[in-house]
């Protein structure tokens, strides 16, 4: 939720009318302009510096050299490159003084990725070195750079190339030094800055790249657009990365949101690569395009250079190079893919059962129902205001009793109550964040005055960890989960509403070093505090997978749980840019991510909320919320059209839920997104390098959604030159065709998105519509084919207990794998490798069947029939679904009962002629 100062302005802007008018609130924000350090280096090229080559020594992984500033005699700085495999680390510091190293964010593994370089040349201006995988990687003394190369000789890209490297290195105060190094102001508050200038800059060129993406969280295209032109000039704003409570996003603004990545990705055809700075400070990066590339110019406020250069070369292998530094996305419990029921606020007891039962009568399913923070007394959180809430755990395990979880919001500002036990005991360990002077910093949020965790330390979020018992959190059961809101953090009266960069953490760290860590820090303290819960009160042996929603993020977030975007409103522009937002998450490694649906200010009428839920039934996460001013929103308060059509759409989500699930098991292994922009799966087809309108749903799902109001149809592009099944009608379109490439589709609001089955490729489904994803447990499965031209389709199933971490501890979960070739029909279970999984456990078996196959582009469905072993399985042409317009039949075959745990085969043979 966003600050009083917002909603007062909300209350304005319902009287005066139009959001346009909220581009007033901008001003409380900074631009490049307004921070001394971006205002400094930005657009200027770096002091003349140079590696001296005397230095410079080679072993093993390591190449250690320094930087001499002839100008600077006392700033010299180490310079260390290491070979990661596919990546290099590069790292810069000063000699002299003890920089901020951001803790935590990359795994203890990736000091075991070392490999050693291969020397190839030494000479006066250069040192010419080979990574294991091949790169060549060139680092060039005067001025300092460093180039990497393809194995096959290419240029990927250049650090340094066009000399923004700046460095600037501690010292002490002197008369006569420029206006904003020791200390600057910004609308009121002034920053006090005892370590004086300590800004970095450099730039890298992405060789011949002219679509770069990542860098979230902002709502701007998903290919970014240049900032500045290639020499540095008419610059526009730069992209910012600094985690604020911001009240609303224009859309197609570079302004930084609640959670930072500083990861941009490059891709050019046959070469994706990566640029990842580990720094955790504000942030600035321009863009500028030329003939040569794209020329990425990256400012941080303090902190040390620690840049990964991750080279690929698909999409793919950049996210599995980034899932080896800061790990893969957490498995999510099963529930959590479900749909969420949100509102600021379910008011009390009564509502919550209203709302539960009126999904259960309308036939729509769900998950979770949520609470925001007016359940709380006061504020304070951990607890229950008792009028509202007199039998909370009543509450709880009736909905559990329908197989469904409740959320409790969770914030990190604690209320300065001496009388509130959170806030008593944190005092007395001093637990928070502290003012200079030494004692707890004291700013406004939601209860009023409070004080703010000091969560960069390990003890104080093992401290944190304990509060989620649920013998400490009164009135809570292991059938509740956590959200975590305003952890940027959000401060209502501090410097762009949050905290002041002079305050102090652990260490003595300053704000400034940590301050886009934070939220992670908080959102980890929350995740570590429902793991320990779940072995400790749930399962001793195999515990409970933590479900925990934040708002702010950093590079990491991934291992910990999803995130959403924010306050967004019920504009169609919302709606439109919620999807080039979530496949910027994804790319930059983030895939559990969802936007509000409906908009979270202001109030949808029917037709956008209806768009909403079906574009959304495909967001990663799934939650419908509201602010409290709004009117309630309830799927059925939209009239019978509109309750018939989302209830369509969230049973389509909840039909894809192995799929899905099996997605999620992927993106645990190997970092991949489950929500992928097209360029990702089609890196050499260049028209679709910035297409934002689509996506794919993991590597075989195309959806078309309809952005726009009015929408009767959909202008469709489907990449590649593949096969294309429609979902719907079961035609195949051929991309190879320019009609069938480019056509458009109908967007019925009767109808779910246009949705396409890649040939080739196979999604796997369960049809009964349920009333929550536990419901399903048992359910048969349905797979669903799409052949590619050489009748050949495959696909997976990852399924577990959907709860726990016995898949990984005890192997109890399946993998299978299936392919359809010669008309026949492989299922095989796997050993679990492939998805990192330790061997599968004989005697786990869900007793789960496949039980129905679609097989899409067969030329004469109506001529075929099918055995498995020596038995008949019934097969005859028909629709994907029992519900969708048959254009062309598929072949579908019906009461399969074949397991998912085993293996077998199903054979096609045509019929005899007399029988056809
Ligand atoms: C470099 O450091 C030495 C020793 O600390 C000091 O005496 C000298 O003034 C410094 N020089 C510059 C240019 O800062
Ligand atoms: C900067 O680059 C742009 C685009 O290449 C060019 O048109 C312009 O003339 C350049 N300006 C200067 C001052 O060099
Ligand atoms: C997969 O998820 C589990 C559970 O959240 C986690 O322990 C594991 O580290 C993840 N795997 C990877 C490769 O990140």
């Amino acid at each position: 939720m966003m600050s009083r100062n917002f909603i007062a302005l909300i209350a304005i802007l319902a009287v005066v009318g139009p959001w346009s008018a909220l581009a007033i609130k901008a001003h409380d924000f900074k631009t490049c302009k307004d921070a001394a350090f971006c205002d400094r280096l930005r657009g200027v090229r770096g002091p003349a510096v140079h590696i001296d080559p005397a230095s410079v020594s080679v072993s093993g992984a390591h190449v250690a050299a320094s930087i001499v500033n002839p100008a600077a005699p006392n700033a010299t700085l180490s310079l260390r490159l290491l070979s990661l495999g596919s990546t290099v680390r590069l790292h810069v510091t000063e000699l002299s003084s003890l920089r901020y190293e951001v803790p935590g964010i990359l795994l203890p593994s990736v000091s075991e990725m070392l490999e050693e370089w291969k020397v190839l040349q030494t000479s006066d201006d250069a040192l010419e070195l080979q990574t294991s995988a091949g790169h060549r990687v060139v680092l060039g003394f005067s001025p300092p750079s460093v180039a990497c190369f393809s194995p096959s000789g290419e240029p990927i890209l250049k650090w340094n190339a066009d000399g923004y490297f700046a460095f600037e290195h501690t010292r002490t105060k002197q008369e006569g030094d420029p206006e904003g190094w020791w200390e600057e102001e910004f609308r009121g508050h002034r920053d006090s800055k005892p370590q004086g200038p300590n800004a970095i800059a450099f730039d890298v060129l992405m060789e011949g790249v002219q679509h770069v993406y990542g860098i979230p969280e902002r709502a701007s295209r998903l290919s970014l657009p240049a900032s500045v032109d290639p020499n540095g000039t008419a610059p526009g704003e730069p992209y910012r990365m600094y985690n604020l409570d911001v009240f609303e996003y224009l859309s197609d603004s570079p302004f930084g949101l609640y959670g930072s990545i500083p990861l941009l990705m490059g891709h050019r055809p046959a070469q994706t690569s990566a640029v990842f700075w580990l720094n955790a400070a504000e942030m600035y990066v321009d863009l500028a395009k030329s003939e040569a590339g794209t020329s990425s110019r990256w400012i941080a406020e303090s902190g040390v250079l620690d840049v990964f250069f991750l080279l690929g070369p698909s999409s793919s292998a950049v996210a599995a190079q980034y899932a080896r530094l800061t790990g893969g996305t957490a498995l999510p419990q099963l529930f959590s893919l479900g749909y969420h029921q949100c509102r600021w606020n379910y008011k009390d007891e009564a509502d919550v059962a209203g709302v539960d039962a009126g999904f259960d009568l309308h036939g729509i399913p769900y998950d979770v129902l949520w609470l925001d923070i007016e359940h709380t007394d006061g504020k304070r959180y951990f607890t229950w205001d008792k009028n509202l809430f007199p039998t909370p755990v009543r509450m709880q395990q009736d909905l559990a009793s329908r197989g469904r979880k409740m959320v409790n919001i969770v914030d990190p500002h604690i209320k300065t109550d001496a009388n509130y036990r959170v806030y008593k005991e944190a005092e007395e360990k001093g637990l928070f964040v502290k003012n200079k002077d030494g004692t707890s910093f004291k700013g406004h949020c939601w209860p009023g005055e409070s004080a703010y965790l000091d969560v960069t330390n390990p003890d104080v979020r093992a401290w944190w960890s304990q509060q989620f018992y649920t013998s400490v959190y009164k009135e809570s059961t292991t059938n509740l989960y956590i959200w975590n809101d305003m952890n940027e953090p959000s401060v209502f009266n501090g410097p762009e509403i949050t905290m002041a960069k002079d305050l102090l953490h652990h260490g003595g760290a300053e704000h400034r070093d940590v301050h886009n860590a934070f939220g992670l820090y908080y959102h980890q303290g929350t995740v570590e505090g429902l793991r320990n819960r779940g072995f400790k009160e749930i399962s001793s042996e195999y515990g409970d997978r933590p479900f925990v929603l934040s708002r702010a993020f950093f590079s990491g977030t991934q291992r910990l749980g999803p995130i959403w975007t924010g306050d967004n409103s019920a504009e169609w522009g919302h709606l439109q840019a919620s999807v080039p937002m979530l496949l910027s998450l994804g790319v930059a490694g983030l895939p559990f991510s969802g936007a509000d649906v409906g908009g979270f200010f202001g109030n949808p009428d029917a037709e956008l909320l209806t768009r909403w839920y079906q574009l959304a039934a495909y967001y990663p996460f799934f939650r419908g919320h509201a602010h409290i001013e709004t009117k309630r929103r309830e799927p059925w308060l939209f009239g019978e059209d509109a309750t018939r059509r989302v209830r369509e759409a969230i049973r389509a989500r909840y039909r894809l839920m192995p799929y899905l699930y099996t997605l999620f098991a992927r993106a645990n292994a190997t970092g991949e997104p489950v929500m992928r922009p097209l360029f990702w799966e089609f890196g050499d087809d260049e028209a679709v390098f910035d297409n934002q309108e689509e996506f794919l749903v993991g590597p075989g799902l195309l959806v078309a959604p309809a952005l726009h109001q009015g929408a009767a149809a959909v202008p469709v592009t489907l990449p590649g030159r593949g096969l294309w099944h429609s979902l719907d009608s079961g035609r195949a379109y051929d991309a190879a065709l320019e009609g069938d490439r480019l056509h458009v589709a109908s967007a019925d609001l009767d109808a779910l998105p246009p949705t396409y089955l890649r040939g080739g490729h196979a999604v796997t489904m369960r049809e009964r519509p349920r009333r929550s994803t536990a419901a399903m447990r048992g359910d048969p499965v349905t797979l669903v084919l799409g052949l590619d031209r050489a009748g050949v389709a495959r696909g997976e199933l990852y399924l577990d207990d959907g709860r726990s971490y016995a898949y990984a501890l005890a192997g109890e979960y399946v993998h299978a794998t299936f392919s359809l070739k010669n008309n026949e029909l492989r299922w095989a279970t796997t050993d679990g490798r492939d998805l990192g999984l330790p061997a599968p456990s004989a005697e786990y078996d869900p007793g789960v069947v496949v039980d129905r196959i679609v097989i899409l582009g067969l030329a004469d469905p109506a001529a075929w029939q099918a055995r498995a072993g020596d038995r008949a399985v019934e097969a005859e042409p028909g629709p994907v679904r029992a519900a969708t317009a048959v254009e062309t039949p598929a072949l579908v075959l019906r009461k399969v009962a074949l397991p998912i745990k085993g293996s077998w085969t199903v054979t096609l043979e045509r019929r005899a002629a007399a029988s056809s």
